[in-house]
């Protein structure tokens, strides 16, 4: 509870870098996410460079705060997971395959665990998806089977924003029936 209360969305980094064993820490939780038939559907990748970052930003609806981060992950969904033969499906917002959203599911709880253990480990981030698919595949040669579900800015934080409001558990909790 402590990490899931205090963790807020930082959109300004510190200039400074993130230290190797805590990054393999954070990437070590989303490894050991749940997910449906414990079919793994997630793929990461880390992006430092600021030309790649800038570029990643850009497609993000240009969310240039987000390149103050030092390193952003990027969190890619893989269809393979379910559909044996994907290579020639493209998958996009519009796509009907059920498969997708499974496979958006799971990869959801893998990112909410590397929000967590950052928060744990002292290092801020933000999950963004202000993006389509076509924007933001090519710039990492993601193939077009596959879908991203978030870029997280990762880095130390250089604010501390106030909890963001919340519905209250009596608007969103039911007994025994809806
Ligand atoms: C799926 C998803 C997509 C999001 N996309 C963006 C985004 O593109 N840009 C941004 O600044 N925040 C983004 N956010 C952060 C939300 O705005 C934030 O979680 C929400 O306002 C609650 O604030 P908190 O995270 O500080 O509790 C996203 C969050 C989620 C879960």
């Amino acid at each position: 509870m402590k990490e899931i209360d205090s963790r807020r969305s930082v959109r300004k980094y510190q200039v400074k870098p993130i230290e190797k064993e805590k990054l393999d820490q954070i990437l070590e939780s989303a490894r050991l996410a749940p997910s449906g038939s414990n079919t793994q559907p997630w793929h990461f990748i880390i992006v430092e460079s600021e030309e790649m970052k800038e570029k990643l930003a850009a497609a993000d609806h240009n969310q240039h705060w987000m390149t103050t981060a030092p390193l952003f992950i990027v969190c890619v969904a893989d269809s393979r997971s379910r559909l044996p033969e994907t290579e020639h499906v493209v998958l996009d917002e519009h796509s009907p395959e059920p498969e997708l959203k499974q496979i958006i599911r799971d990869t959801a709880i893998a990112i909410e665990h590397i929000l967590l253990e950052a928060e744990h480990l002292g290092l801020a981030t933000c999950w963004t998806a202000w993006f389509e698919q076509k924007d933001v595949r090519p710039i990492l040669g993601i193939p077009e089977d596959k879908y991203v579900c978030g870029i997280i800015t990762l880095g130390y934080g250089d604010e501390t924003p106030n909890q963001r409001p919340r519905r209250a558990l009596s608007e969103m909790v039911r007994y025994e029936k809806w």
